[in-house]
């Protein structure tokens, strides 16, 4: 379980209230239920077609969400994108019909190894480009570790705008204690850990200077997310956090926007963040474990989170909290209705 910082040092009252209902018992069983439901549905749409069409059309609706308020895909002249963990594609094919003199490039896991289609529109397809792969097999290391397939020939610092929405894939066997992907009988949150680590690699690699990132975490409260925050909050000018409302409402998965990459006012840090934390990809591949707590601390340390950031922190975080609120005070109105 990966530490979280204390509720009283963030202070809002949909923190509290959420912190609430995670303690309360019978809504623990309600939010695995909940949960499971949820993730039985993802998972399930890589098998079922029309899942999977759903799935691929709520994606371009939350990044049409994203787009209404941050405007990020005007640009008269058109960009380059990368969008990692792609599939089904409903963000690239938003931006790509949005803007028509987009290029994209996409990467994400081989269906054959549990990855998801892709569904993005023959129309677009010329100006995109597909690259299947485990991205957490890439040599993305400080030194070269055996048997990791090279990077795709990606030019470093060429896009203007780098998606980071890989997830986990949870198409899961249980066996009691642990949920294991049955393609790499790996339990997934070592996984995820591992792919967050990767993405954040590619991302910082990738980004045009002055260009965009947007990269999915989870619950600003998680000290690790905390940590990315104050991160991109260094590197980038500006920084604005989404939880989109037409998926996973309940859920504490949220947007990171971080534009004008490499503008910082931390960002003399960029090259020394980024070999610490290929340091860390290597010893997370090495001795196959999770992130623990103290990992990210050559980044920042949790008491400047607790203290002079937790204000900042707050304020970025105080509309995630409400809508998970609101969207649990809605399943729990269902649950006591009945369905
Ligand atoms: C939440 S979905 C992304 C949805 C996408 N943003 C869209 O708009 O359609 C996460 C994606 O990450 C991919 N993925 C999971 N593990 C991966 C890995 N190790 N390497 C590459 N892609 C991965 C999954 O196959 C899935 O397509």
């Amino acid at each position: 379980m990966q530490s979280v910082l204390s509720s009283a040092s963030l202070g809002h009252p949909a923190l509290h209230k959420l912190d609430r209902y995670r303690k309360g018992h019978l809504q623990q069983a309600q939010n695995r239920a909940q949960r499971e439901y949820q993730q039985k549905l993802a998972d399930s749409s890589s098998n079922d077609p029309q899942l999977q069409v759903n799935w691929f059309q709520s994606m371009k609706y939350a990044f049409e969400e994203m787009d209404d308020v941050f405007k990020l895909v005007n640009a008269p002249d058109g960009f380059h994108f990368l969008d990692v963990g792609c599939c089904p594609g409903g963000f690239s094919s938003y931006i790509l019909e949005r803007n028509l003199k987009t290029l994209g490039t996409g990467l994400s896991l081989e269906v054959s190894k549990g990855g998801h289609d892709f569904l993005l529109e023959e129309q677009y397809r010329h100006r995109y480009e597909l690259v299947w792969g485990d991205i957490t097999s890439y040599q993305l290391g400080n030194v070269p570790l055996p048997g990791r397939t090279p990077f795709p020939p990606i030019h470093p610092s060429t896009f203007a705008l780098v998606l980071l929405d890989g997830h986990p894939l949870r198409t899961s066997v249980s066996d009691g204690s642990t949920t294991k992907n049955p393609q790499t009988d790996q339990p997934v949150h070592i996984i995820g850990d591992c792919l967050l680590i990767s993405q954040l690699i590619i991302g910082l690699t990738t980004v045009a200077q002055g260009g965009t990132v947007i990269i999915k975490l989870s619950r600003p409260e998680r000290l690790i997310s905390a940590q990315l925050m104050w991160l991109f909050d260094s590197l980038a000018a500006d920084i604005r956090t989404w939880k989109p409302v037409c998926i996973h409402a309940t859920r504490g998965t949220f947007y990171l926007i971080a534009r004008g990459m490499g503008f910082g006012v931390n960002a003399v840090m960029y090259d020394g963040v980024l070999q610490g934390l290929k340091a860390l990809w290597e010893e997370l591949i090495l001795s196959q474990r999770r992130l623990r707590d103290n990992d990210l601390d050559f980044i920042i340390e949790k008491a400047v989170l607790q203290g002079p950031y937790s204000g900042r922190l707050t304020a970025l975080s105080a509309h995630i909290w409400e809508v998970q609120e609101a969207a649990w005070k809605g399943w729990r109105q269902q649950v006591k209705n009945g369905f």
